[in-house]
């Protein structure tokens, strides 16, 4: 039984993330040996069909072969160089890559998404210092956010469940109004509940732009708040009120970007071009902590000088570790070879089709999708009843992680029809049974 061996020590030596660890004593664990493609395997032969890409990061399955392949070439030849006074091929590459896909540059890279986040702030609030306006230092971020739990991530995360505990450490934020369609007044259309959350923000801008560096906003899909998703035209008009109130927009498509909502950027189907982009996850294929803050030529241009003090003497030890940068080169080669966006609209469809028996299911509220994410609210009374399905969900292979009530599929997109089945047929029979 090494399941059960190593589900004891880990209980004993490891303190797991976002878990309450007494939890555990009625939820077990779940110890994992193996991944390929959209699977997870335990010592003991049972199997999981990945539904949430492991924290939403695996893009491309588990194990893929290229990146394999490419992590195992670059290991020969250099694991990691600081990048403080050095570079090396991949992180040029990498960074050459992501400028030309996404129309931005200057690329800075940290680890993990919290850190992205920090950067972009910190280098917001320096920019307007060093064009004179230091007074330019607060936030605004949509309700329902979340950016991450690192204190600077955190103050513009609006999960009570994570920040209150914490609250007498952050820096007071703002929030406006967010988009979220389920928000919708009798007979609105999403696209004018998106409009009218814009002048919402129009009005908080107004007011305070003067003291405002950066709105930060996930685009198209809150997904920490439960799938929130909205309408494209609320980021148009974002971007234009932040371009006219001399405000950032900061898009943080840690979790949205590298084709999630179906694009490779969410922020392409407004299309929008943001002053600082935030990625991470997808990136490296969900294979090693890898993240980074791109810019516009304008905010690079007002670090630049003699003063070491105008640059952005921000750092991490791993920051464009080699490796990551090589599996994020060998996903990005995938992406563009094996036209894995337009493969995913076939994907897409597919689970769309074969889900319309949670659609129209009676427990079922808001069903609702965007590129490759798909969410329904559960009706429920049940506190537990996150946990109750996850747990049933596990007996039946499916790794499911509701959010409250909200039930999501975010699977790799390598998710094929048999498994698109299964997935779909046992989660109806479990909100037959659960819900
Ligand atoms: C939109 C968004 N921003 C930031 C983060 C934080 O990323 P990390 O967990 O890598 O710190 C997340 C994580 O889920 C996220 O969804």
């Amino acid at each position: 039984m090494r399941s059960r061996d190593l589900l004891e020590r880990s209980l004993k030596a490891v303190w797991h993330p976002c878990t309450q660890m007494k939890a555990h004593e009625r939820f077990p664990l779940v110890p994992i040996e193996r991944g390929r493609g959209a699977w997870l395997y335990d010592f003991d032969g049972r199997r999981y069909l990945d539904a949430v890409s492991s924290w939403w990061v695996n893009v491309l399955g588990h194990a893929h072969p290229r990146i394999n392949a490419a992590l195992r070439e670059q290991l020969e030849r250099l694991e990691h160089v600081m990048l403080a006074g050095f570079t090396h091929e991949p992180v040029v590459e990498l960074s050459e890559r992501l400028g030309s896909l996404t129309g931005l540059g200057h690329c800075f890279y940290a680890s993990d998404g919290a850190s992205a986040v920090e950067i972009a702030l910190k280098m917001s609030f320096h920019y307007w210092r060093n064009r004179g306006r230091p007074q330019k230092r607060r936030y605004v971020a949509l309700a329902g956010g979340y950016h991450g739990e690192t204190l600077g991530a955190l103050a513009v995360t609006d999960v009570p469940l994570f920040r209150d505990a914490y609250a007498a450490l952050l820096r007071p934020g703002d929030t406006v109004p967010s988009p979220d369609w389920r928000a919708v007044e009798p007979g609105e259309s999403a696209l004018e509940h998106a409009i009218r959350r814009a002048s919402d923000l129009e009005s908080h801008l107004e007011k305070n732009h003067g003291e405002t560096a950066a709105l930060i906003v996930e685009p198209l899909v809150q997904c920490a708040a439960g799938m929130a998703m909205y309408h494209p035209e609320y980021l148009r008009r974002a971007r234009q009120l932040c371009e006219h109130y001399e405000v950032h927009l900061i898009a943080d498509e840690i979790a949205v970007g590298c084709g999630r909502t179906g694009t490779f950027l969410a922020c392409d189907q407004a299309p929008v071009l943001p002053d600082f982009l935030c990625l991470s996850k997808g990136l490296s294929g969900g294979y090693l902590p890898l993240s980074v803050v791109l810019t516009t030529e304008r905010v690079y241009q007002a670090f630049y000088d003699d003063e070491p003090a105008r640059g952005f003497l921000h750092s991490h030890s791993y920051t464009g570790n080699p490796l990551a940068c090589r599996a994020a080169l060998a996903t990005l080669a995938v992406f563009e070879e094996e036209r894995v966006l337009e493969r995913n609209r076939v994907t897409a469809r597919a689970l769309t089709d074969k889900a319309r028996g949670i659609a129209s299911h009676p427990r079922a509220r808001h069903w609702r999708n965007t590129g490759m994410i798909w969410a329904f609210d559960v009706d429920t009374q049940d506190p537990s009843f996150a946990r109750r399905f996850q747990a049933a969900a596990l007996e039946r292979e499916l790794l499911l992680r509701p959010l409250g009530r909200t039930v999501y599929f975010m699977p790799p997109y390598v998710i094929g029809t048999a498994e698109i089945e299964l997935l779909v047929d046992r989660t109806v029979a479990l909100l037959d049974e659960l819900a």
